[in-house]
């Protein structure tokens, strides 16, 4: 069964366990190779990874390009809009074709279904780059930087300030499956996915959800934000008066843990979602945060070539 990643949901705690400890070893096996030598065991030697981009990207791109040659594999770029897929070729067509050529696809795009639609039709392993609706490998390497900063994951607690959008989808899921508390303080219009929420907590997942900021942070290890406008999304003058409450200042982290720290998946918006004074201050962890997508996505591609887990 080819194995996809697509979603933090619908992996069990064992396989998140194991690509996170995972990239936490190949993390320290490489620690005196230049960026571009290929791991020791070249473990995915051979490999080719297609990544299609619906929507712009810095750190998934580059991240994902160097994983696969860490690996010893290739990648190439497709952007949708030089593609058929941009005048109108199906998904599924698409998929069928690509999975004659490459070994694995990566795509980010807005609806989630196409993501899903692309799984279905490929023969390959199909990876989630972003959705609408979700980033679960930006939470894979959220936790890694958690498990490096902290030493542990179950137990913690996580306090999301801001839109209840995709990055909040996938850590609402990963607490749920690897035992941390999620505190979410949203504007009422802006709340998380419900859905999203009621199959965390049927889990078994502790969700908070709150309108007071100062509630959400009381007691959090992290403290977790992004942008206000997600890409696709409108702006407007509304919705950033709604978030304003929610800003992660110096005053919102003081309320935290002494030692907690704070993640960010960037790019980021200095003075709208967070001050320069936290995000470029001693708590944040936004660097090794950015650098683990690295190594949790070999990890990730390790998973679903089925060398781990
Ligand atoms: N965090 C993240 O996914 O960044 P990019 O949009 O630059 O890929
Ligand atoms: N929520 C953001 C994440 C960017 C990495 C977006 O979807 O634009």
């Amino acid at each position: 069964m080819t194995r996809h990643f697509l979603d933090i949901a619908e992996l069990d705690g064992d396989a998140l366990a194991a690509i996170l400890d995972d990239a936490l070893t190949a993390k320290a096996a490489r620690t005196d190779k230049s960026k571009g030598a290929v791991d020791d065991d070249a473990s995915l030697a051979g490999h080719a990874l297609a990544m299609i981009f619906e929507k712009n990207s810095t750190r998934t791109r580059t991240s994902f390009d160097m994983a696969i040659r860490q690996l010893g594999g290739s990648s190439m770029v497709l952007e949708s809009g030089t593609m058929q897929l941009g005048r109108g070729e199906t998904i599924a067509d698409t998929a069928r074709v690509l999975s004659r050529y490459v070994d694995a696809i990566m795509i980010r795009t807005d609806d989630h279904a196409k993501l899903t639609e692309m799984a279905d039709h490929a023969s390959v392993p199909v990876i989630n780059g972003l959705t609408d609706r979700s980033h679960p490998c930006q939470i894979m390497a959220d936790m890694l930087t958690v498990l490096e900063k902290l030493n542990r994951l179950a137990g913690t607690k996580w306090a999301w300030l801001g839109d209840g959008n995709n990055v909040l989808t996938s850590i609402i899921e990963a607490g749920s499956i690897l035992k941390f508390d999620v505190a979410v303080a949203c504007p009422e219009s802006l709340m998380p996915a419900p859905d999203v929420v009621t199959a965390a907590r049927e889990r078994g997942g502790t969700v908070e959800i709150t309108r007071d900021p100062m509630a959400a942070v009381a007691d959090a290890d992290v403290v977790v934000t992004d942008t206000w406008i997600s890409m696709g999304q409108q702006g407007g003058d509304a919705k950033l008066a709604a978030l304003e409450p929610y800003q992660v200042t110096e005053r919102v982290m003081a309320a935290a843990k002494p030692d907690a720290i704070f993640l960010h998946c960037l790019p980021a918006h200095r003075g709208e979602e967070v001050t320069a004074d936290v995000i470029d201050g001693p708590q944040s962890a936004i660097w090794d945060e950015a650098e683990n997508r690295l190594h949790a996505q070999k990890a990730i591609l390790r998973w679903c070539f089925g060398l781990i887990g």
